[in-house]
């Protein structure tokens, strides 16, 4: 039987009316797709702190998530990798409510994140905290104002509680001497580690961190990274972290998804990345020329 004929038998078994060339073409785009061997071992709760099944998400005629399924594990430093524009942002924003899919599901905690009303939503939101890419401090705002900011916001802890964790973190972060300056006053490097502080006030159970690498010279990079790892191992917790900065991969990543396509192209160990023998994952972890992501 050839391809085409086997593809067609499968196409008329699942009831699809698609044309056999569009299903080929289909094939052979996901053809590295290796997915996640575990995701399909593992019941929701038991293993992953998230889940995203089958998650379909289009903007205009673009297909960005297109069939994603992602596990993120409870407990550890997950890093999600993949090339500029492929949608690890728009993935973030799904996993706390602020975009929906078209089709699939987002399980946080097994909790469907599409299912819940707008009140469940806004307490599920708590469980998170976010360092986005430029930290995302208030202008307006010093940094102590700024880091209590979720504590005033979604707790009844008094001023005196709120100042005694408010100078624990900023001093975690090594900017217990900050307090008092504006965020323009600040290095990226520096805005970073006050939005870092501010994502952990809350002793969130998921932090996600955006492009943590983006704006910093390499070693206050390596510096964020040792910091998230110093942090992780005191408070615990699952942490996501999007970028494609393979030092930090090295240097802090524990489970290790590679995002292209809107789909999960392999996942695992650092050690089943560094040692996989998909092209496509060879060639972005050792920064190749050579291989099937070009310059489109
Ligand atoms: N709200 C939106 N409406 C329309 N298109 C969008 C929207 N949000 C994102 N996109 C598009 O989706 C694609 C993926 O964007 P996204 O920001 O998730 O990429 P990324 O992987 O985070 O890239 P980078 O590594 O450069 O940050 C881009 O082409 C972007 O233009
Ligand atoms: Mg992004």
């Amino acid at each position: 039987m050839t391809e085409q004929s086997l593809l067609q038998d499968a196409n008329t078994t699942l009831g699809l009316d698609m044309p056999t060339s569009q299903l080929l073409d289909h094939a052979n785009e996901y053809s590295l797709h290796q997915g996640q061997d575990r995701f399909q071992e593992a019941r929701p709760g038991d293993f992953w702190s998230i889940e995203c099944v089958d998650v379909y998400k289009t903007f205009g005629s673009r297909p960005i998530l297109n069939g994603l399924n992602l596990g993120i594990p409870e407990g550890m430093i997950s890093i999600v990798l993949g090339p500029s524009g492929t949608g690890k942002s728009v993935l973030i924003k799904h996993l706390i409510g602020l975009l929906f899919p078209d089709a699939g599901d987002i399980l946080v905690h097994g909790d469907s994140v599409p299912r819940l009303t707008t009140s469940q939503l806004l307490e599920m939101r708590r469980k998170f905290g976010i360092l986005f890419q430029d930290g995302a401090l208030f202008g307006s705002m010093n940094i102590f104002d700024n880091v209590a900011f979720p504590l005033r916001q979604n707790t009844d802890l008094s001023e005196a509680q709120i100042s005694d964790v408010v100078n624990q973190r900023l001093h975690e972060v090594g900017m217990g001497h900050a307090n008092e300056l504006m965020p323009n006053e600040l290095s990226g490097g520096m805005r970073k580690r006050a939005g870092f502080a501010r994502a952990l006030v809350t002793e969130p159970e998921i932090v996600v961190f955006d492009e943590p690498d983006s704006g910093l010279d390499p070693v206050r990079t390596a510096l964020l990274c040792e910091l998230i790892k110093q942090m992780h191992a005191q408070h615990g917790g699952t942490y996501i972290v999007i970028t494609h900065d393979i030092a930090s991969l090295h240097q802090i990543g524990q489970y290790i998804s590679v995002l292209w396509k809107g789909r999960i192209v392999q996942a695992g160990s650092r050690q089943d990345m560094f040692s996989s023998d998909n092209p496509f994952v060879r060639q972005f972890l050792n920064r190749r020329l050579e291989g099937p992501l070009g310059m489109d």
